[in-house]
């Protein structure tokens, strides 16, 4: 088989994104859109990978990592020159290399395996990825002669009137024969509009030389949108949704709303779960079979268990067990450990917490550093006291206890199995086994007083 190569463009600045963060970083669906670019190229073998960084190059290097190999482009002078700074890593090399962009994040690596596989049976020096649309603004034109064989692309800002009506756009993506590219990109000038090394005047340098050009028509202008402001950014966030919500849902999982519904590409969903309107699914989140997710709700990297219920709620980097109930309005902050049957209602916040099998959290709580064990009630505003103002502190609340409404237990401090704590307690010390604490003022009753009090007012 024929070695394949890719080189991924990535340096430059992106200033029609009129942003700080360089414009291969912005994400789209919660990923980098170089990253997608990357992912999807790595569903083809390939021998080597090298993207060209100039702007911001550590923060993309970063992102990537050791994915691929990378070389610097110190000034951006154009995508011909960009390519050129792969020269050393790449020009003896026999095979094909692929030049994608990256901020074109919607080419799916079936499009690129296609692309590799159509240029390699057509022996072709060049072929180019394009597509069709009715609104090519922006992109360069396929250029073809009489017999329909593409002779040139023209840039937008260089082309004739005529050239500008062209619906067939460059994607920016092509396969190339490796040295027949290294040795073009010799003669490409910047004898143009911009004053850039353009890569596609590479096409009509090979077809004077006499290689072959051919072109890759794919259906989907969809998936080759190009990125170049937050305009087009929007537009690929709409289409990854559609296509990552339209996955979930060929595999059995209801989404009520599926334009108000933003799942990122790592989440897993197993099948007869429904998600409601205005859930976001992030990381690496797992959700298993009959849950229910929202609506209005935000999870990040947690696993949620079968059955379990989530509504208007938010919750990050914890485990959350089977047929738990949670929310409305409850937060779930990272490290928590919520067991089966549980349930964490409103206005409820936990963190760094173990919560036990069958244990209620129902109203109106925070609950932070603790262990709590099975079949534990919480009333309604109790809060773990864990914070001196320099540390940290756990407390504990055994199997089977009792937490009466508005107790402050004071941490350090473990409250025993099976005890009980009354109701607006601040407890200080341990609970032991199977006690009642009541850790709070008595109440005096003073006969009359109002009475009494009412016959002094003077008029
Ligand atoms: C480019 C193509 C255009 C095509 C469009 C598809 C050229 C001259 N034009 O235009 O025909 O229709 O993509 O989306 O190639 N980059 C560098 N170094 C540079 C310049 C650019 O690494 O010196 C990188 C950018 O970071 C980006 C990619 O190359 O990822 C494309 O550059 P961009 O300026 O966006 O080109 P377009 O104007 O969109
Ligand atoms: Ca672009």
């Amino acid at each position: 088989m024929t070695n394949r190569y890719a080189v991924i463009l990535a340096a430059g600045q992106g200033t029609r994104m009129k942003s700080k963060l360089y414009k291969v970083l912005h994400p789209v669906a919660g990923r980098a859109m170089v990253q997608h670019v990357i992912d999807q190229l790595n569903t083809v073998k390939l021998d080597k990978m090298v993207t060209i960084v100039g702007f911001g190059a550590e923060k993309v290097k970063e992102q990537i990592g050791q994915e691929s190999e990378f070389v610097i482009q110190q000034e951006q002078l154009g995508t011909g020159h960009a390519v050129l700074q792969a020269e050393e890593l790449l020009k003896d090399k026999k095979g094909t290399t692929i030049v994608a962009c990256g901020d074109t994040p919607l080419i799916k690596g079936e499009t690129y395996q296609a692309l590799f596989r159509h240029h390699e049976e057509s022996g072709a020096g060049t072929t180019i990825l394009t597509a069709k649309t009715d609104k090519p603004a922006g992109y360069g034109r396929v250029i073809r002669n009489e017999t329909n064989e593409v002779e040139r692309i023209v840039e937008h800002k260089d082309a004739s009137e005529s050239e500008l009506l062209v619906g067939e756009i460059n994607t920016g993506t092509y396969c190339f024969n490796n040295q027949a590219l290294f040795a073009a990109l010799q003669e490409v000038s910047n004898d143009n509009v911009q004053g850039e090394y353009y890569l596609p005047d590479v096409i009509e340098i090979m077809r004077n030389q006499g290689e072959k050009v051919s072109a890759f028509l794919t259906s989907d202008f969809e998936e080759t949108l190009g990125v170049n402001d937050r305009v087009a950014l929007a537009e690929a966030e709409k289409t990854m949704k559609k296509r990552i919500n339209e996955k979930h849902m060929r595999n059995g999982v209801s989404i009520i709303d599926p334009d108000h519904t933003y799942i990122e590409p790592d989440v897993v969903i197993e099948s007869d779960v429904i998600i409601y309107p205005g859930t976001i699914l992030k990381g690496k989140t797992i959700i298993k079979t009959n849950a229910e997710i929202g609506p209005n709700s935000e999870i990040t990297n947690c696993s949620i268990g079968e059955a379990t219920i989530v509504k208007q709620s938010v919750a990050n980097d914890s485990k959350i067990g089977d047929r738990v109930n949670i929310g409305p309005f409850a937060h779930i902050r990272p490290d928590s450990v919520i067991g089966n049957d549980a349930k964490l209602g409103n206005f409820v916040e936990i963190k760094k917490t173990e919560l036990g099998d069958n244990s209620k959290v129902s109203h109106l709580s925070y609950i932070g550093d603790a262990e709590v064990g099975t079949n534990v009630n919480i009333g309604c505003g109790t809060i773990t006291v864990n914070y001196d103002g320099a540390n940290k502190f756990l407390t504990t609340i055994e199997d089977n206890a009792f937490i009466g409404c508005n107790s402050n237990l004071i941490a350090p401090v473990k409250i025993g199995k099976g005890s009980y704590v009354a109701a607006g307690s601040t407890i200080t010390d341990d609970v032991p086994e199977d006690a009642l604490s009541v850790a709070r003022a008595r109440q005096t009753n003073k006969e009359d007083y109002v009475t009494n009090l009412k016959s002094r007012k003077k008029d």
